[in-house]
């Protein structure tokens, strides 16, 4: 059983294939942690910019080498969004996700492209969205609760050019596949969007359409 997720930056998908990965017992992948590792890695290299580097930092790439901690920055987000347009580098990370989507007794994939690309035969697929200005507001409140100073022009200048060059890219761009189901966040608190998502699963699951 594969379930996937995608959706733009700070939708609310993130959290919804975890709880969701939880309440059936299934592993979770948050896919864009592996290309936030190949982004971290050019960065600490100082070769942003450089296919070469990020190609053979996606060709070597080890799970284990990077505290999840570190990736969690908009700088390295940013460097992820920028090496996820290089085809040599989504293709080196397919296999691992391939590998990852066989498990069992099942899935949830968290992404772009996962849908789409990663796993189209997916049982289930849920399209996550919310408008930009409640995805800068719900940035705004994590980045604060960590405890920073929030530069709030900043954050929506990172949301906006990150969904541009992932909506926008030639190879495996972020949409909603064709079969999946929408499922807009935007008026709803997690309890209830994890809810939402859980009917979703069950109403496709029993052959329903999802209201
Ligand atoms: O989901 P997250 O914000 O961690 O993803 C970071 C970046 O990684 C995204 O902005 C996107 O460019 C890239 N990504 C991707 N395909 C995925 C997951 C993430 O291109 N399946």
């Amino acid at each position: 059983m594969i379930i996937a997720i995608d959706g733009p930056a700070a939708s609310g998908k993130g959290t919804i294939a975890r709880r969701l990965a939880q309440h059936y017992g299934y592993r979770h992948l948050d896919s864009g942690l592996l290309y936030r590792g190949v982004g971290f890695t050019v960065l600490q290299a100082g070769t942003l910019g450089e296919r070469a580097t990020a190609i053979a930092a996606a060709r070597s790439y080890d799970p284990a080498r990077f505290p999840e901690e570190e990736l969690k920055s908009d700088e390295v987000a940013q460097a992820a969004s920028i090496v996820a347009a290089i085809p040599e580098v989504r293709s080196a990370l397919i296999a691992l996700q391939h590998e990852f989507a066989r498990s069992k007794p099942g899935v949830v994939i968290d992404g772009r492209d996962i849908g789409t690309v990663i796993a189209p035969d997916a049982e289930v697929k849920i399209f996550v969205t919310a408008t930009p200005q409640e995805r800068v507001r719900r940035r705004i409140l994590e980045l604060r609760g960590r405890g920073g100073t929030v530069d709030e022009a900043a954050v929506l200048a990172d949301i906006e050019a990150r969904d541009d060059r992932d909506r926008n890219r030639a190879v495996a761009p972020l949409r909603q596949a064709e079969d999946a189901v929408l499922l807009d966040t935007t008026h709803l608190d997690i309890s209830s969007a994890v809810r939402a998502a859980i009917d979703i699963v069950e109403a496709v699951r029993a052959g329903r359409r999802p209201a």
